[in-house]
């Protein structure tokens, strides 16, 4: 299965994410992650979409299309992909949905989390994420120590979890990717709303109901 997600930041896609992937052993390809690890490590990808990363802003649709290609034809993606964060403007649903036909795939489900936006800013303000495997935590704080993804990571809080960025991302949101679920409706997407509002488990439920997969 291919399964979109979409949301604004601080919807809980990625916690969610790694939650269904886990279910359906696929992987999560989250460009966020990507982008965040190539910034890290000092690439060429990471020097290229820091600033823009930093102030909140989206990177170029064609830098993300390059990540999001490479991602579908790696093996580990032959049954399947949860791919977070990965369209956020109609090129890149377009681009999606050309790349997975030329494999002869395609979208199967948009799951759209929906959330006030005094939750997400509630969620993004707590948040420390870890610098290894990228998981978020809420509750915890910077410095503290993660080892969930198999090696010792580093709590850090994101630069753009800083209340200018968070403010610049939920307009990005609007401006940008909100097209992007009108866009899917006028393809006849199998689009799938869910409350993200409640706990990760009551969440999760919903996510699992509306996929009909429990
Ligand atoms: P990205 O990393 O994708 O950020 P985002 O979309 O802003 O999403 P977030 O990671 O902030 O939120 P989330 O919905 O995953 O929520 P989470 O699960 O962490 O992208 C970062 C940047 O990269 C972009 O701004 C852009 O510059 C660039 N980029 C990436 N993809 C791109 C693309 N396709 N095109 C162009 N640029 C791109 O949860 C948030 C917090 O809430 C956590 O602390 C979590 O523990 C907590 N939480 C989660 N669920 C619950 C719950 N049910 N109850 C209470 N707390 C909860
Ligand atoms: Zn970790």
């Amino acid at each position: 299965m291919i399964i979109v997600l979409l949301g604004p930041p601080g919807a809980g896609k990625g916690t969610q994410g790694e939650r269904l992937a886990a279910r359906l052993d696929v992987p999560k390809v989250a460009t966020g992650d990507v982008l965040r690890a190539a910034v890290r490590d000092g690439t060429p990808l990471g020097l290229e979409a820091k600033a823009a990363m930093d102030r909140g802003d989206l990177v170029p649709d064609a830098v993300i299309m390059g990540i999001m290609r490479e991602a579908l034809a790696s093996p580990t993606a032959a049954n399947g992909a949860i791919l977070d964060g990965v369209v956020r403007t109609t090129p890149q649903a377009q681009g999606l949905t050309d790349a997975l036909a030329a494999l002869g795939r395609k979208v199967d489900a948009v799951l759209l989390f929906e959330i006030d936006e005094d939750e997400l800013v509630r969620r993004l303000s707590g948040r420390t994420t870890c610098d290894v495997c990228q998981r978020p935590f809420f509750g915890r704080e910077p410095g503290e120590t993660c080892s969930e993804g198999g090696q010792t990571g580093t709590l850090v809080r994101r630069k753009d979890d800083e209340p200018d960025a968070i403010r610049k991302r939920m307009q990005v949101y609007r401006d940008q990717t909100a097209p992007v679920i009108d866009w899917y409706a006028s393809h006849g997407a199998n689009m799938v709303r869910v409350d993200a509002l409640g706990s990760l488990e009551d969440v999760e439920q919903r996510v699992l109901t509306a996929l009909g997969i429990a």
